[in-house]
């Protein structure tokens, strides 16, 4: 029985507002908090590096961790590289594939700038970039991925859910689309995770990116690269830690995932994102699942009834609503909703191709996680109604 009251015993912050921005990043619960301090009051050492016990106890529970996440997205220990963030991992692998003049990338004009502005910095390389349009809900055609692709195309970089629409696109035809063609697929994971059940057998991608402070509840600086085939990539950074044998000339490289993690990881965000896994496991993905779209369409439609309000996105959305006011600017908003304690993110949401496909600069989103509630959704839609009937 999910017991959203007790969910939010684990989330003090709550009490002081009404937290509508989980898309942007997400509360951290308790246990979370309390499994980094432990970490810092009782076993505080360097990963992969020490003989001493205390350093190895420090690289079991990290090696635990990646255990747990590549249990949880079903991959394999050394497909699941620990990152800063998605940015960060969309990044590795557009740097880490071997491109030849005249290669081709697909993306789309739902991308949030992460998984965008990677590809498009390809272009000096000779690697050719189309954009797929989506249609006026924010979802992706196939057909439009397949009528695109051509016998250069390397990689086709998707979002899963659309920060801004939150449409949910149809990955595994996407991914059937690639492989009949030699592509690639790489998703972006970023607002999925943690709200649906992600698993990159069933998405059949060749690389899964996303972050650890969003659906996930972890704690920020930390993210996942999952990749199929990491011999196929090459790691991005180099240094200490990640390499079998180095002279003053020459060096070889360990293994994946060590080799991608070079340098001092961010140990206590990855033991915080292995709390933060089981937490989310624990609730129960199937349940999450359907407490957060339930808050979302149920937002979205009440919103919709309102005079002068346009609302983004299909109907079967995730966890997030975007919204205008009629003329008013989305900050202006998103100010107001404020006043009332309640935090929702208005401007571009770091997609502003896909505003300018609108043809508006920017909209106010509410976005929810495992802990809002029906009266939550009350309080945004009742400020609302007494924006559109004092102000418009
Ligand atoms: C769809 C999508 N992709 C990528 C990102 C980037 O995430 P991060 O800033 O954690 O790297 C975001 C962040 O909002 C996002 O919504």
């Amino acid at each position: 029985m999910y017991d959203v009251m007790l969910l939010r015993k684990d989330f003090p912050v709550l009490e002081r507002v009404i937290y509508l921005d989980s898309a942007a990043t997400s509360q951290t619960p308790g246990p979370v908090v309390e499994v980094m301090n432990e970490y810092f009051f009782n076993y505080t050492a360097n990963y992969g590096r020490g003989a001493y016990g205390l350093a190895r106890e420090t690289t079991e529970r990290y090696d635990e961790v990646r255990k747990r996440v590549a249990r949880f997205i079903g991959a394999k220990e050394h497909q699941t590289i620990f990152t800063k963030n998605a940015t960060e991992a969309i990044n590795m692998v557009a740097l880490g594939i071997k491109w030849s003049k005249g290669d081709h990338v697909i993306t789309s004009i739902l991308e949030h700038h992460s998984n965008l502005l990677p590809w498009l910095r390809l272009r000096p390389k000779g690697v050719e970039i189309s954009v797929v349009e989506s249609d006026r809900q924010g979802i992706l055609s196939p057909g439009s991925i397949g009528e695109a692709i051509t016998e250069r195309t390397k990689l086709i970089a998707i979002t899963h859910v659309s920060n801004v629409f939150g449409s949910i696109q149809d990955i595994r035809e996407i991914a059937k689309i690639a492989h009949e063609n030699g592509a690639t697929l790489l998703v972006d994971g970023a607002q999925s995770i943690g709200h649906m059940p992600v698993n990159v057998g069933k998405l059949d991608c060749d690389f899964l990116a996303f972050s650890g402070h969003k659906g996930l509840l972890g704690p920020p600086g930390t993210g996942v690269l999952y990749v199929k085939h990491p011999e196929r990539l090459e790691p991005v950074y180099s240094g200490g830690g990640g390499v079998k044998s180095v002279t003053k000339d020459s060096f070889e490289l360990d293994e994946s995932p060590v080799c991608f993690e070079p340098g001092t990881p961010n140990i206590p965000g990855v033991i915080g994102l292995g709390a933060a896994v089981e937490y989310v496991e624990k609730v129960g993905i199937t349940d999450i699942e359907h407490h957060v779209t339930s808050l979302a369409r149920d937002a979205a439609s009440r919103l919709a009834e309102l005079p002068n309000i346009e609302v983004y996105g299909p109907l079967e959305r995730a966890g997030l609503v975007s919204f205008n006011v009629a003329s008013m600017d989305s900050h202006d908003v998103s100010m107001i909703l404020d006043e009332h304690g309640i935090c929702t993110r208005s401007g571009h949401h770091c997609a502003m191709p896909a505003y300018q496909f609108l043809g508006i600069s920017g909209s106010v989103r509410a976005s929810f996680a495992l802990y809002n509630t029906q009266e939550e959704v009350g309080a945004l839609v009742g400020v609302i109604e007494e924006v559109t009937r004092t102000l418009t």
